[in-house]
């Protein structure tokens, strides 16, 4: 059922179906509805190519003024070159990284009566959920998700954050705000890599008030990876994003030209990436780049990606110093509210969203 009166979808348009249960029910084959065309499936030459995104220490800034500089240089050809990379020594106990991915394993390993009570809407989709997107019939893909809000304090809410595993709230609290500590230092370099004041990305995103969520994904076993993704291609609406991945299973592909680079998984790094908005907010002098995820037919997989976003209600647009005569403002501005509204009725689709707020010239 539809209510339009906030151009908000209030429900699912079909039945949800958990992958989870999918993967244990299907030996040998799965639905047609997770059946990829064609030129969506994952390319089996894959991992013919040993191009890794770069690894950069991030205990190298806060060292010599040569190996400050140095690191600085790293990230911000990383951010032109890839829009993603790695980051180890980044300052997150290793503890508190296997805490939290080992919390949620054992969330999505629960009983499915106990996940359903967290079932969620497509009107904020919060909790335990099974698609993007609204589209009756689209094609789907094959992973479970929770999502929940950690800023602003006003949309976080315990109740929407599993009970159980009995420390789950505990981790997550904990796990957000180093999170979000890890993410105020990465504006910092953002800022000063595009030559900017450090404390100028930060603020453009609303400062102390900026927002901050995760979803947790959950790639079940499928018996024919071949046919199907476990995300498909998009790029990250948000600000920037922190995903720690699974250390035993890789997954997350990126898109470099027209080849997919598989990530190979470091243990204990967290994988960074550009979203949309702050491509708007560089004036595209970093992009947000293509990403989706393939799965495995004999692991599964278990992703957290820590979303860092701007304020909501506030206008996002190139940052004034970045537009000049020779390189005029790429975007007009929208808030996050209106820009992520889009995503939530179209699911993921490769850039198109970012690709439509291109100023008309
Ligand atoms: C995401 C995402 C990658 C992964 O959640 O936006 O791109 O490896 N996840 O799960
Ligand atoms: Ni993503």
């Amino acid at each position: 059922m539809m209510n339009n009166n906030n151009n908000s979808p209030q429900d699912w348009p079909e039945p949800i179906v958990r992958v989870q249960s999918l993967s244990e029910r299907c030996r040998d084959s799965i639905p047609e509805r997770y059946i990829k065309p064609l030129s969506d499936r994952p390319c089996s030459e894959a991992d013919a190519d040993d191009a890794n995104i770069p690894i950069i220490d991030l205990s190298g800034l806060y060292g010599e003024p040569d190996e400050r500089s140095s690191t600085l240089k790293l990230i911000s050809e990383a951010c032109k070159e890839w829009g993603f990379f790695q980051i180890i020594n980044h300052g997150v106990s290793p503890q508190l990284m296997d805490m939290a991915r080992q919390t949620w394993r054992q969330f999505f390993h629960m009983p499915l009566e106990v996940k359903q009570q967290y079932a969620n809407s497509p009107k904020t989709y919060e909790g335990y959920g099974s698609r993007l997107g609204i589209q009756k019939g689209a094609i789907l893909d094959w992973s479970d998700y929770y999502y929940l809000h950690y800023l602003p304090l006003s949309l976080k809410d315990y109740n929407k954050w599993p009970a159980q595993p009995s420390s789950c709230r505990e981790v997550f609290d904990e796990y957000g705000r180093e999170l979000v500590k890890l993410c105020g230092r990465l504006m910092k370099v953002l800022s000063i890599n595009l030559g900017l004041e450090e404390d100028v990305v930060q603020k453009s995103l609303g400062g102390e008030d900026i927002g901050a969520c995760m979803r947790v994904n959950f790639y079940p076993k499928c018996p024919r990876p071949e046919l199907t993704l476990g995300l498909s291609s998009h790029s990250d609406p948000g600000g920037m994003t922190v995903l720690l991945s699974d250390d035993q299973v890789a997954g997350l592909q990126v898109r470099k030209g027209d080849n997919w680079i598989t990530v190979k998984p470091v243990p204990h790094a967290f994988i960074v990436n550009i979203g949309d908005q702050i491509q708007v907010l560089s004036n595209a002098n970093y992009k947000s780049v293509e990403h989706r995820v393939i799965v495995n037919s004999n692991k599964e997989r278990v992703s957290l990606a820590f979303f860092y976003n701007p304020k909501s209600n506030i206008p996002i647009e190139p940052i004034k110093e970045l537009v000049k005569p020779d390189k005029p403002a790429l975007y007009t501005a929208m808030t996050f509210d209106e820009y992520r509204l889009f995503i939530r009725l179209r699911g993921p689709c490769g850039k198109s969203h970012v690709e439509s707020l291109k100023s008309p010239r």
